[in-house]
């Protein structure tokens, strides 16, 4: 059975594979046709943490495929409350549904679910772990704009300690040897050594030469639930990005953010050609579309 958990599982074929099948679920959403590969399939949304693209864009994703949703789009309205473990909630949503898509506030979740589940998991955030299905929307996008095996510099901004957008991300890019890597962060909410690859560069400031010099910047929010209060009251205003920074950037260079922002992002910026992180959010639609049918086998 295949679950999406962390982007170790993914190889550079796999990866093609899964963003060609978000290409053709566009071409499926553009045609404005029926679809109803996923019919009579049943997604099941369980969700420990708040969400809006990531719960919302599964669910479209299903309902655009032809297939139904069942949801608890919040855990504190299921037996998560009475004390039942993750282990017991993946047993029982399996007998209900096809497929789950699982956030979790730990890592490791989505995995233990995996190991009991009769049915696909689709890991939509662990804590402070992984989160591959927004990998794909993210190389999804860089994908429409850039080559990805030719040569690409990708930076990635802000707080990276415990950010999962740009663990899993920073994982998937690996496959792809002429991407260069830069984490741009504050020393205490640096990247963690274990996604530190030979090759990749450190920045503790966002200097005018990234911003010149990157294709993609991939800005991230303070993940204030998950970092020590003094520690976020210390980053909260770091590297902000204003219509001046960005216009720093070349004209074809992409600014990303998996959102929500909070005030990493001028909403002014959102004007500028370089912003493409609402599109970015649009593209969860196919992607999470091709990532179910991936799960499932489904004919496309
Ligand atoms: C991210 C997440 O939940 O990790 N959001 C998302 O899924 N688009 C980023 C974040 O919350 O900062």
């Amino acid at each position: 059975m295949k679950h999406v958990i962390s982007a170790d599982q993914f190889n550079k074929d796999d990866i093609l594979e899964i963003l060609n099948l978000a290409k053709k679920m566009d071409e499926i959403l553009a045609s404005k046709k029926v679809c109803k590969i996923a019919e009579g399939k049943i997604l099941a949304t369980f969700f420990y943490e708040p969400s809006t693209r990531t719960r919302l864009s599964f669910e479209t994703a299903m309902q655009r495929l032809g297939g139904s949703v069942i949801s608890t789009s919040n855990v504190n309205f299921s037996s998560v409350k009475k004390g039942e473990t993750i282990e017991d909630s993946a047993k029982v949503l399996s007998g209900y549904a096809d497929v789950i898509a699982l956030r979790s506030p730990e890592i490791g979740y989505a995995a233990r679910a995996a190991k009991v589940s009769a049915v696909p998991i689709l890991n939509g955030g662990d804590g402070a772990g992984e989160h591959p299905t927004q990998s794909f929307l993210d190389l999804y996008t860089i994908s429409k704009y850039f080559d990805l095996e030719k040569p690409l510099t990708v930076s990635m901004v802000g707080e990276l300690i415990c950010g999962r957008t740009v663990h899993s991300l920073s994982k998937m890019l690996r496959n792809f040897p002429n991407v260069k890597i830069n984490f741009v962060a504050p020393e205490e909410i640096q990247i963690p050594a274990k996604y530190f690859h030979e090759g990749d560069k450190k920045f503790y400031e966002l200097t005018d030469e990234i911003l010149e010099t990157s294709d993609v910047i991939y800005d991230t929010r303070i993940q204030k639930e998950r970092i020590a209060p003094e520690v976020y009251e210390k980053h909260k205003n770091a590297f902000h990005f204003d219509v001046a920074k960005v216009s720093k950037m070349k004209p074809n260079a992409m600014l990303m953010h998996p959102l929500p922002r909070v005030t990493e992002i001028s909403p002014e910026v959102d004007d500028l050609p370089q912003a493409r992180y609402f599109e970015q959010a649009r593209n969860g639609v196919p992607t999470r579309m091709a990532l179910i049918a991936y799960v499932l086998g489904l004919e496309v």
